[in-house]
């Protein structure tokens, strides 16, 4: 039961990846080049920080934009959250030394997003050569960047067990969300 569900997650996942991957990726590419100029390297995508951010994003819907951005935090703070921890199965005590950073611009407009990160007080955050990997989520008018380290401390472990994903379940996938976009 447990493997049947955490396929769907899979599935859902890929579903995702195909509608929002341009975007995401777009501004990805934007903070990297950022990172570049202060000699930072480059941020790798990471699929649970990926997962956290789209569910914090879920959460900060209902906020009003008013105040632009929403408060930075450690994303141990997530425990606050324990619906997205358990959604993500992100093991709590790997998130200590990572950072949630939510930004809101109307209709999300893609140079303003940037300049969000990039010129704030969130700019020390995404300079910071410590963070080696992001999960960026969206949601109406909020983009939710979430940031990750090497080390344990900030590494997004999963708390799942392992549940053997047989190889063909794969390329069915694959077919199945297929045939969902067309
Ligand atoms: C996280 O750390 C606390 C305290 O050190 C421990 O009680 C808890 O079991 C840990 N959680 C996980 C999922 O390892
Ligand atoms: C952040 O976005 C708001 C729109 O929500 C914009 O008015 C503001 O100029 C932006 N700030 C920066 C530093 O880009
Ligand atoms: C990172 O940004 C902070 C504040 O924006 C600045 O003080 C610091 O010098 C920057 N570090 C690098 C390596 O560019």
């Amino acid at each position: 039961m447990e493997c049947f569900g955490s396929r769907l997650v899979l599935l859902h996942a890929f579903l995702l990846l195909l509608s929002l991957q341009v975007r995401s990726d777009d501004l990805l590419q934007g903070i990297n080049s950022f990172r570049n100029s202060a000699n930072a390297p480059a941020l790798v995508k990471h699929d649970k920080a990926d997962c956290v951010a789209d569910e914090i994003a879920d959460k900060m819907e209902d906020k009003s934009c008013a105040s632009n951005t929403g408060a930075t935090m450690q994303s141990q703070l997530m425990s606050d959250y324990p619906a997205v921890l358990s959604k993500c199965e992100v093991d709590v005590n790997t998130t200590t030394d990572g950072m949630i950073l939510p930004v809101c611009v109307p209709k999300r407009t893609a140079t303003l997003v940037l300049t969000n990160y990039t010129q704030s007080q969130n700019a020390k955050y995404l300079n910071d050569s410590k963070f080696t990997g992001a999960g960026i989520g969206t949601e109406d008018d909020w983009t939710v960047l979430v940031l990750t380290t090497n080390t344990r401390g900030g590494s997004f472990a999963s708390t799942a067990h392992r549940c053997q994903t047989h190889y063909y379940v794969l390329p069915i996938l694959f077919l199945l969300s297929l045939a969902f976009v067309y």
